[in-house]
């Protein structure tokens, strides 16, 4: 199985929401690596941070609960990506809108809202925190975006048996 975290710039929420992922699967000793775990990336639907490492913001947020996310760098997404991966996961809906325009057909149903993964939440979007000015916005969208991901967890476990080998490939 493969996940991918995707928003409009890849470099204040999917970061996170990849950084995040990663720490959850690290805790339950289940590794990112292409052969034998559960490879995931993060992508943005613009290019204007194409190569950058993260939002400062983000890095700050990400690293007081514990996490690095300084040697991540931003990229477009691109059509292949929906080829390889199976869950598509947006912050937003006009992300999820973007998405769909550019998503072969075929694959549309990979592509889903995070918040969608945590059954009866009254927040449906991640906020996008980029003209926030403080940081406790930030602090905000990271408890926003641990609750999806902890969700889609959940999720994978209870319908992809995440972390039996037979979930991976
Ligand atoms: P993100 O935030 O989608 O969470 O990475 C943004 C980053 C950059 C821009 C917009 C949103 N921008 O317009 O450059």
């Amino acid at each position: 199985m493969r996940v991918i975290f995707v928003c409009l710039g890849n470099i204040c929420r999917s970061p996170l929401a990849e950084g995040v992922f990663r720490n959850r699967l690290a805790a339950r000793g289940l590794s990112t690596d292409e052969n034998d775990g559960i490879p995931t990336d993060s992508a943005g639907l613009g290019d204007w941070h194409a190569g950058s490492a993260p939002d400062k913001r983000s890095i700050a947020v990400a690293k007081k609960h514990g996490i690095d996310i300084t040697s991540q760098r931003a990229r477009k997404i691109v059509e292949s990506d929906f080829e390889n991966f199976d869950f598509v996961v947006a912050m937003d809906r006009d992300n999820v809108d973007a998405l769909k325009k550019l998503c072969p057909t075929q694959f549309a149903d990979r592509i889903h809202l995070l918040m969608s993964f945590v059954p009866n939440s009254k927040i449906r979007e991640v906020p996008d925190p980029y003209f926030f000015r403080d940081e406790e916005s930030f602090a905000r969208v990271y408890a926003v975006i641990a609750d999806g991901v902890d969700g889609l967890i959940s999720h994978l476990d209870a319908h992809h048996a995440l972390g039996n080998k037979s979930s991976r490939g």
